[in-house]
């Protein structure tokens, strides 16, 4: 019992990593699945896909190591949030596909209860604003839908969960119907400060209380999968962006990091206390451990590594990611670009503003675009830094960990840290989601440190000091503010 298995459910793919005695990755496997968008701001995945990616990947990265069940002390699950699964108890057939934490159809259902005067509540309660993004309006619009559903739901018949919950109860023979404390704090159902279910949230919504998961700790027993062959025991859970906290070892207030994948999450270690936000950031539990949870304030930001994928696949201007580089270095600074291409998460949250460029002169090519592609990450994060340091002050100097494929990016780092006027650390491992998943369960295993030990192997690959002077960072900000302000206005 020497390794332990990974299984990082996200958006776009499932993965599979094993991790070694030493917490090093030593195979992983990765499969996409098909997005649907059957109407215009509506996105699902089929439940089945996610399963089914789930159980290739496992296998998939088990075969490279030539390991058996044998040699897997434990299982660690991480997964995309908020993302929401009703089935029924007895099947296992889900009431509908998977509606994706990016779906916007339960926007004006938003609307509706903030007009009757719930936002504030909503807030209250569970953390969260009162948007799409999270489950629980979802699991409204589901049960709209399906007549009776609420009646089963009552007497045991369907079952609501995250993925996560989705996935072990498959894991586990249909039997355990489980989730975590970061996964259940994001479906806007949860008591953050109770640590329980929310009676007054499920009636709000009119969701039975009876179809929610059992809430546990992060590093827990979730119960026993022959996912492997033989009988492995699930030992870890945590939302993915949770999961990238644990694994870059933010464990003390202050300590920060942010991971740039398709959008970009922060998310800022507040203690054992919930901070609550003047400046529109989410408050959620970034992990609990023995019964006790640490909070933590998270900026989400809708577009971040989908910036550059549109440089190359909207514009055409690049080939691949790693170009940005060189042509961004080329740029004249003197373009913006606010990528609000889906509208704008914190701490604006408008999702009916729409992407703009500013700055266009006869001679604006390639190299301006691409600059301003990458300012416009670093310029997005320093709203939410901004915003951190407004609801948190001792946070103030904290170092910002970078993890995700655009943390690779030296350019967009060394920007970042500019316009941040702060240090950036990159860490030498980049597997932190996974990680941070695999330290839970072999934590809990008993094969891997204590969090001290844990954080004590953390180590950096790269420091980006800001470069630039005071002026041209708030001349180059204060432009960011305007441009955003422009777009907010159309
Ligand atoms: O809140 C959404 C987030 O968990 C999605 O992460 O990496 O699957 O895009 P990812």
């Amino acid at each position: 019992m020497t390794h332990i298995l990974a299984i990082d459910q996200g958006t776009t793919s499932s993965r599979a990593i094993v991790f070694d005695g030493n917490m090093q990755p030593v195979a992983s496997a990765q499969e996409e699945f098909t997005q649907h968008f059957p109407n215009s701001g509506w996105v699902e995945h089929e439940p089945a896909d996610l399963w089914a990616t789930v159980q290739s990947t496992c296998k998939a990265a088990m075969d490279q190591t030539g390991l058996g069940v044998d040699d897997i002390a434990a299982i660690g699950i991480t997964n995309q949030r908020e993302t929401t699964v009703i089935w029924d108890a007895e099947t296992g057939a889900p009431l509908h596909n998977a509606i994706v934490w990016q779906d916007r159809r339960t926007a004006q259902m938003c609307e509706r209860l903030r007009a009757d005067g719930h936002g504030d509540q909503v807030t209250a309660i569970t953390g969260l604003l009162l948007d799409p993004y999270f489950s629980a309006t979802k699991v409204k619009w589901i049960l709209d839908q399906h007549e009776g559903s609420r009646d089963r739901a009552k007497a045991g018949k369907l079952l609501f969960g995250t993925v996560d919950s989705f996935l072990i109860w498959h894991m586990t023979g249909r039997t355990a119907h489980v989730t975590d404390a970061t996964n259940a704090a994001r479906t806007m159902l949860y008591d953050i400060h109770k640590g329980a279910w929310s009676p007054e949230m499920c009636a709000m919504l009119d969701i039975p209380i009876e179809m929610l998961p059992e809430v546990r700790d992060c590093a827990s027993d979730f119960g026993v999968t022959d996912l492997l062959g033989g009988e492995t025991p699930i030992y870890g859970v945590a939302g993915d962006q949770q999961a990238a906290t644990i694994g870059q070892a933010c464990f003390e207030p202050g300590m920060l990091k942010s991971t740039y994948g398709t959008g970009c999450f922060a998310l800022l270690n507040t203690g054992d206390a919930p901070v609550a936000s003047n400046n529109r950031l989410l408050t959620t539990v970034a992990y609990q451990l023995n019964g006790k949870p640490t909070y933590a304030l998270e900026g989400s930001i809708f577009i971040a590594g989908a910036v550059v994928q549109w440089l190359r696949d909207g514009l055409g201007i690049i080939a691949n990611a790693a170009e940005t580089q060189a042509l961004a270095d080329e740029g004249s600074g003197n373009v913006t670009l606010v990528p609000a291409f889906t509208g704008l998460g914190a701490p604006y949250w408008n999702p009916e503003c729409r992407g703009a460029t500013f700055g266009l002169t006869r001679d604006t090519g390639p190299a301006d675009m691409a600059r301003a592609a990458l300012e416009s990450v670093g310029f997005q994060t320093r709203d939410l830094w901004e915003a951190m340091r407004a609801d948190w002050p001792d946070g103030g100097d904290a170092v910002l960990r970078v993890d995700g494929g655009l943390s690779a990016n030296d350019w967009a780092m060394q920007f970042l840290s500019d316009v941040l006027g702060g240090p950036v650390d990159r860490p030498a491992g980049l597997e932190t989601t996974a990680l941070g998943a695999a330290w839970l369960a072999g934590m809990r295993a008993g094969i891997y440190p204590d969090m001290d030990g844990f954080a004590a192997t953390w180590a950096r690959e790269a420091r980006f000091d800001p470069q630039m002077s005071e002026e041209d960072r708030e001349t180059g900000y204060a432009r960011w503010q305007r441009a955003v302000a422009a777009t907010q206005a159309v």
